[in-house]
């Protein structure tokens, strides 16, 4: 079969070699966005009279049928043409002749695979943008409707401090913001045009690379040449900015599954979202949570893949470099999926209010309050800490709780009790007790609510805004 780039070469590639370089089986992922590049490339062209504008059109009307074939799935990719760029321009020079050959004049494959990858990134940032709003916004949904649910808080896994459920889920709600930001942010970076810089080193056609990046609809261009080719620090943000999202979801996951299990009874989990044992004719496995949580691994493997192909490479392309793309699929495909479970899985999540509540009544996670209570009469808090560290052993002892003890038994403790503990006990006085900005008291998490709405509401512009500029 012959090459492209055959001139140079008196024999065939080895079978082996041709198979173990190619890269098509993966970065035929890349084909809209490499035929989007070549049209502007060669509009470009035309404009600046590097081709004739019947060749151009030509050219145009090529690359169109190619993507008609590709989009009907009719377009066959051949190992021997190695990668997405040779098979659609073998594709094109197929259909019009060899004036298709002239489509690749002031490019190198090297400016073309990066552009064709800052253009897919940038659509892919702003669907995950649309899609961590959907999961913010089930999460809210949730919120709103837990707003006199109180739960045990925990720290260490043990009962720490009564707390709202929806306080709960506003954290995570904070959570996936910040990753919200950090994709926007990204956007920045993903949005510079690479188009232009040749192999390495520029280009001696007299080509426009800003009029390029209008037509692409790029916010600016790569300064260097050099660096143009061989960036790939928006895919390590991407990876990275997508194992956080990960790892909040994997913490999310494992909550959900300790939630639903017979021991917390806390949730249940809609049986659409969840799947049954071949043997165990009882069982209602959490599947999907669990699953997040283990895919989590591999998508901080794609990072740390990508960072450790980078790290010695001279400047500029290298081969190595055909590494990235993989990676990345993998990763917008994991992420794909588990956000897109995420969302319904959380909305249509049953919370058992009643379970939560009795865990509320039977633990000691009043206890702060009542260490308060006595600091508030005088009592320097770490004496105050003493004395109901021994109140609650006692508790213990006699198989009661704090609201069980009658006030004598309190006043053995310590003289400065009065009837008013029983108040500052009940869960309901505990939580709103936490009247502090960003704290579980009703009234904040109320206003984090409603805050959290403005933000995601700011977020929907984002993303109807960028989903244009990104097209
Ligand atoms: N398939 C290659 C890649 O993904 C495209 C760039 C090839 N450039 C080259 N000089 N061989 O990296």
């Amino acid at each position: 079969m012959s090459k492209l780039w055959g001139g140079r070469f008196t024999k065939q590639t080895d079978q082996l070699v041709e198979e173990y370089t190619a890269s098509i089986n993966f970065d035929k992922e890349l084909a809209m966005e490499d035929i989007q590049g070549s049209l502007a490339h060669v509009t470009m062209l035309g404009k600046c009279d590097i081709l004739p504008a019947e060749d151009v059109q030509k050219i145009t009307e090529g690359l169109l049928k190619v993507r008609d074939r590709i989009q009907r799935g009719e377009q066959e990719f051949a190992v021997g043409d190695e990668d997405i760029h040779m098979n659609i321009e073998k594709a094109l020079i197929d259909e019009i002749g060899p004036v298709g050959g002239k489509l690749h004049t002031g490019r190198s494959r090297n400016d073309q695979v990066a552009t064709d990858m800052h253009l897919y990134l940038r659509k892919r940032v702003v669907e995950f943008v649309d899609l961590l709003q959907k999961l913010q916004a089930a999460l809210i949904g949730q919120a709103k409707e837990n707003l006199d649910t109180i739960v045990p808080g925990y720290t260490h896994l043990q009962r720490a401090q009564p707390i709202l459920f929806a306080h709960h889920l506003m954290a995570y709600v904070s959570m996936f913001g910040r990753d919200i930001e950090r994709l926007q942010d990204s956007y920045k970076r993903i949005d510079t045009l690479p188009l232009g810089a040749g192999a390495l080193a520029g280009t001696t056609f007299a080509i426009d690379r800003l009029y390029t990046a209008e037509l692409l609809n790029f916010g600016r261009v790569y300064e260097n040449s050099l660096d143009a080719v061989s960036d790939r620090d928006f895919i390590v943000e991407f990876l990275s900015g997508a194992s956080l999202i990960m790892m909040h979801l994997s913490r999310l996951s494992e909550e959900l599954i300790l939630w639903s299990s017979t021991e917390f009874q806390f949730v249940e989990l809609d049986d659409a979202f969840c799947t049954g044992s071949s043997i165990m004719p009882q069982k209602k496995n959490p599947d999907v949570p669990e699953l997040v949580r283990g895919k989590t691994g591999r998508v901080y493997g794609n990072l740390v893949g990508l960072l450790t192909v980078l790290k010695s490479l001279p400047l500029a392309y290298n081969k190595d470099m055909q590494e990235d793309k993989e990676g990345m699929f993998d990763t917008v495909k994991t992420l794909q999926g588990a956000l897109q479970l995420f969302a319904p899985m959380i909305g249509t999540m049953k919370v058992r209010k009643e379970r939560m509540r009795r865990a509320v009544d039977q633990d000691f996670s009043n206890a702060t309050d009542i260490a308060d209570f006595l600091v508030g009469k005088g009592l320097p808090f770490r004496q105050a800490h003493e004395v109901i560290g021994k109140t609650v052993l006692y508790c213990i002892q006699q198989n009661k709780f704090l609201l069980d003890l009658t006030l004598e038994e309190f006043q053995q403790f310590s003289p400065l009790f009065d009837d008013r503990i029983y108040e500052v006990l009940q869960p309901e006085q505990v939580v709103n007790a936490r009247n502090v900005y960003g704290g579980t008291a009703t009234g904040q998490v109320t206003a984090a609510i409603t805050r959290a709405e403005v933000d995601l509401s700011r977020t929907a512009e984002w993303v109807a805004e960028y989903q244009e500029k990104s097209r």
